[in-house]
């Protein structure tokens, strides 16, 4: 093994000032000089467990196993904390904080004296946060998932975490519950720590950390309070350390190939459209060329064969008897459908090395490939005069919009609506039950300012109700297209992450209340039918900064300076640039 990286803050015989200037603080609790220049690896234990992250706070106890395993294979392990980001607590979203929490663990990461790290992922962006940090820094990195919660039970059926709000929305709109009843239901989804037990965001990128081969085979389903998730933590603990000995990095497993493998197990397990926006931003800094057309091209002949909410019934617990990662990657080796078998992963082993010969151990909770819940099941990446890439999800499609709209390629038939326009989701909730806008089940509620620039941080607001007197009626869903994002728990077959954002100057800055709307799945273009001349004046009478409300934090203002657009996932413009910070040398000495 090389010189350790920390060994150049501690044993510096050229310079015995600084070595005494940097050992003399770490030996203040407790450290010996031994420990500190002999052969330990410093492995960082990046916490993104708080009292403000509930989601990841169970990782403030997984921490103790994880230490130990580092401390067992030779190694020093030190707590860095990451900045908070928690999903549904940080205003006004908690995606403004994922650039955040990567620059702040970037420049951690570099600047102390760290030989690898293990991140410490679970709530929806955590997991992308570290994952860029360490394409970034390229350090022996290993990620270790905090776990879904138990199962949600309310009489007797499975309540899953977000899905339930959806759907107990609709129920108190129709007047079936009341606030008490509302708060009941939505409560009874939260039985444990964790994070949120439906395929969401969070599940969904903590499985794809696995499928990129970052975390140990079989990690990301584990429930945060089962044994098991204790026993994973422990020998993350030993990987890490084993890792920097043999100088394993992110840019040996996060390559091309890794990934494509990621792309095929989103459609497969039914993951949520966040995974593009992530995927791609982890990409960027890995320097791997990746966008949106490589999810359609990739991912959407995928069969769907993960029956969990929202695109289906069961939760946390399901997807891990049900084998979980290694489950579904092992039934799509067999099917011949798993793009990059060979690509390596954390262990040191192959993906069929760890996933080979294995299969559901529930056959309704993880479906063979030969009888899925939807047969080609990932994403659609349309465009148009509306915007140049939005997603859609089409494993949440309903089975008559997609023999109508979809599945037959000859047909010529394509939906066709009236737009509904919101600008923000303030104005939706002041207008949307407001019954001379005259919305019927042809029509198509737009959300505009919601994207990286508008909100700022591209908000979950997208995913729109449709009006009480629908609901009433019988009908639950709209189609929905907006420059945000939706909620991986949601259901809704939206339009979305539409780039560029109206506030950007994107074609939803154009589109009126009343405009005909053309969306055709097969050819995937989504227009507005107005003639250019008509748009051209429009564009014309634009206000120079639209949808764009005032920045309130100095860091919303530098975001909106630097932010790239959701397709090339909302990362900083310019940060993409600095790859293998690490392998550029150390920084200055600091005295
Ligand atoms: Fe944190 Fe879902 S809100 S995991
Ligand atoms: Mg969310």
């Amino acid at each position: 093994m090389t010189k350790l990286r920390s060994r150049k803050w501690f044993d510096n015989p050229d310079n015995r000032e600084m070595t005494a200037l940097y050992l003399e603080r770490y030996l203040n609790y407790g450290l010996t000089r031994e420990e500190l220049q002999g052969d330990k690896p410093i492995i960082a234990i990046a916490q993104t467990g708080s009292d403000l992250s509930p989601c990841n706070r169970h990782h403030l106890e997984l921490e103790k196993r994880v230490r130990d395993g580092i401390i067992a294979a030779g190694g020093l392990p030190l707590q860095v904390p990451v900045h908070p980001i928690q999903e549904t607590g940080k205003r006004p979203t908690a995606s403004l904080d994922r650039n955040l929490a990567y620059l702040s663990l970037t420049e951690t990461l570099y600047g102390y004296p760290l030989d690898g790290v293990v991140l410490m992922i679970g709530c929806d962006k955590t997991t992308p946060a570290l994952l860029m940090a360490a394409a970034t820094i390229n350090i022996p990195a290993i990620a270790l998932s905090v776990g879904p919660m138990l199962n949600g039970w309310f009489k007797g059926q499975r309540t899953g975490s977000g899905t339930i709000v959806w759907k107990a929305r609709e129920m108190h709109a129709a007047g079936e519950i009341d606030d008490a009843g509302f708060m009941e239901i939505v409560a009874s989804s939260t039985p444990s720590v964790g994070y949120c037990n439906t395929m969401g965001t969070a599940t969904t990128m903590n499985s794809l950390a696995e499928a990129l081969g970052m975390q140990l085979p079989g990690s990301a389903a584990i429930p945060a309070p089962y044994r098991q998730r204790g026993h994973i933590s422990y020998q993350t603990g030993l990987r890490i350390v084993e890792m920097v000995r043999e100088d394993l990095k992110p840019s040996d497993i996060m390559t091309r190939e890794a990934f494509e493998n990621a792309i095929v197990v989103n459609s497969a397990i039914g993951g949520s459209t966040n995974a593009p926006i992530h995927l791609n931003a982890i990409a960027r800094h890995m320097g791997v060329p990746l966008d949106n057309d490589d999810w359609q091209r990739l991912g959407y002949h995928i069969p769907l064969l993960t029956n969990m909410q929202p695109a289906g019934e069961y939760l946390g617990e399901d997807y891990f008897h049900a084998g979980g990662v290694p489950a579904v990657i092992g039934q799509l080796l067999e099917a011949g459908l798993f793009p990059h078998p060979d690509a390596g992963t954390v262990n040191g082993k192959t993906m069929r090395e760890n996933c080979g010969g294995l299969s559901s151990e529930l056959p309704d909770v993880i479906k063979p490939v030969d009888a899925p819940m939807v047969a080609a099941a990932g994403f659609l990446n349309l465009k148009g005069n509306l915007f140049d890439s939005a997603i859609m999800k089409t494993s949440v499609i309903s089975k008559e919009f997609r023999d109508r709209y979809l599945s037959n390629p000859d047909d010529p038939d394509a939906f066709e609506g009236r737009a509904i326009v919101f600008d923000g989701p303030e104005d939706f909730h002041v207008k949307i039950d407001d019954e001379t806008l005259e919305i019927d089940e042809n029509c198509i509620l737009i959300m505009r300012g919601a994207g990286p620039i508008g909100y700022p941080g591209a908000a979950e607001v997208v995913n729109m109700r449709p009006p009480a007197y629908l609901l009433k009626k019988g009908i639950h869903a709209l189609p929905c297209i907006g420059d945000g994002r939706q909620s991986g728990t949601s259901g809704s077959p939206s339009i979305l992450n539409a780039s560029p954002e109206a506030a950007a100057g994107g074609g939803l800055a154009l589109v009126r209340t009343g405009d005909r709307l053309r969306i055709d799945l097969r050819k995937g273009t989504a227009d507005m039918l107005v003639d250019e001349a008509e748009l051209a004046e429009r564009r014309r009478t634009l206000p120079s900064a639209p949808f764009t409300p005032e920045s309130q934090t100095p860091w919303q203002e530098i975001f909106r300076e630097r932010v790239e657009p959701l397709s090339k996932g909302m990362t900083l413009r310019g940060a993409d640039a600095y790859r293998d910070v690490a392998g550029r040398g150390l920084p200055r000495d600091n005295h």
